[in-house]
């Protein structure tokens, strides 16, 4: 199989690009001293993590208990669910704890607590904290903390310690604003835990991250492990948040030129946003790259060409300013190849049942990925 030979749209991977990203956060946390447990969400891929166990992750995360299970099958055992549990699922936490996994838990509420420990002994719980306002967890100086913890431990759980993570950081604007987004997230994280412990309760785990604020961190003193996951794709909000470079993106769509519009200086591909996802995550930063960065087939960019609209098949590739480039349709003839860098790995990823991996002696191989949840 050659790229030629590929069907459109299809999700490619530069497996020498995965696996560079995967030494660079490693090393990165080695660096620092820390875990690091990746977040397996973007990938959805068994191979993919394993090249990052190889590499020397400890643990992985996940956003799904289907993730648990398949990652579980596949022989990981020490794996972070990193998403309030609904409370209908803790069934499924039993039995997968109860099939030998080392599934843990977070949770934020009291509610959510006292159903854990009436789920039967024994589930290890770690507490989400709020280090930025962004989205859920218990704030570090709350009496909510301490009420937590206690309920956990009498109510015969396993207090496994405190996570957080800085969603905030995806909207940070300058590398020093990152910076202490990272050093946010640490303190105030730390801070939950050295409460916890002040008043009698163990907390073992301090587990923080996102890939910007790993990235970031000038220092990670006090804390155990970091989760990032996107870092192994790379996308172009990365690249916005000047944690990437643009030929760190390991993923992007193949597609192929199916017409063209030349009054207005539109190349349509077959990757709409059924592709590429409805994702637009760099419309807030200060460059836009539309539905994503056009490269050519080989992936060298474009300069100042995007996906600039997407309709659920078609996608309308044009020059950022607008400008109508009649001799677009010369340059781009029906039938030609084209890659587009995604805004968000993880949701672009999400469209495909498989990667197309290309290696560097351009074989190209086929690694499975799932989703649901
Ligand atoms: C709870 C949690 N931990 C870790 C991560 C990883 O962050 P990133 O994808 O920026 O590496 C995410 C991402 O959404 C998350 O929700």
């Amino acid at each position: 199989m050659k790229l030629i030979d590929l069907d459109t749209p299809t999700a490619l991977l530069d497996e020498a690009c995965v696996q560079r990203n995967i030494q660079r956060m490693q090393q990165r946390l080695d660096a620092l001293g820390v875990a690091l447990r990746p977040h397996v969400k973007t990938a959805k891929c068994v191979e993919i993590a394993r090249r990052m166990q190889a590499a020397g992750a400890r643990g992985i995360t996940v956003s799904t208990l289907k993730e648990a299970e398949v990652f579980f099958e596949a022989g990981f055992d020490d794996i972070l669910y990193a998403v309030g549990i609904a409370l209908p699922r803790l069934a499924q936490v039993r039995a997968l704890r109860e099939r030998g996994c080392g599934l843990k838990l977070v949770l934020d509420s009291l509610e959510a607590a006292q159903a854990v420990c009436a789920a039967g002994p024994g589930l290890e719980v770690l507490i989400e904290i709020d280090t930025d306002g962004h989205r859920a967890g218990v704030d570090p100086e709350a009496a909510l903390l301490l009420q937590i913890g206690q309920a956990l431990q009498a109510g015969g759980a396993v207090l496994g310690g405190v996570m957080t993570h800085a969603g905030a950081s995806y909207e940070c604007r300058s590398p020093q604003a990152l910076q202490a987004m990272a050093e946010q997230e640490r303190a105030r994280c730390v801070r939950a835990a050295q409460r916890l412990r002040q008043a009698g309760l163990p907390c073992p785990r301090v587990s923080v991250g996102s890939t910007p604020t790993a990235l970031a961190a000038q220092r990670l003193d006090d804390v155990t492990e970091v989760r990032a996951g996107v870092y192994v794709f790379n996308d172009l909000v990365m690249h916005g948040l000047g944690v990437c470079r643009l030929d760190d993106i390991a993923l992007s769509v193949l597609t192929t030129v199916i017409g063209h519009q030349p009054a207005r200086g539109w190349v349509l591909v077959d990757a709409g946003w059924m592709a590429l996802s409805r994702d637009r995550g760099t419309a807030d930063q200060p460059v836009d790259w539309g539905y994503g960065a056009v490269c050519d087939e080989q992936g060298q960019p474009i300069d100042g060409l995007i996906v600039s609209g997407a309709n659920q098949e078609h996608g309308i590739v044009s020059w950022r300013d607008g400008h109508a480039d009649a001799a677009l349709a010369q340059r781009f003839p029906i039938g030609q190849r084209l890659r587009i860098l995604p805004n968000h790995a993880c949701a672009t990823a999400a469209q495909f049942g498989h990667y197309e991996v290309l290696g560097s002696n351009g074989a190209l191989q086929r690694w499975e990925r799932f989703s649901g949840w």
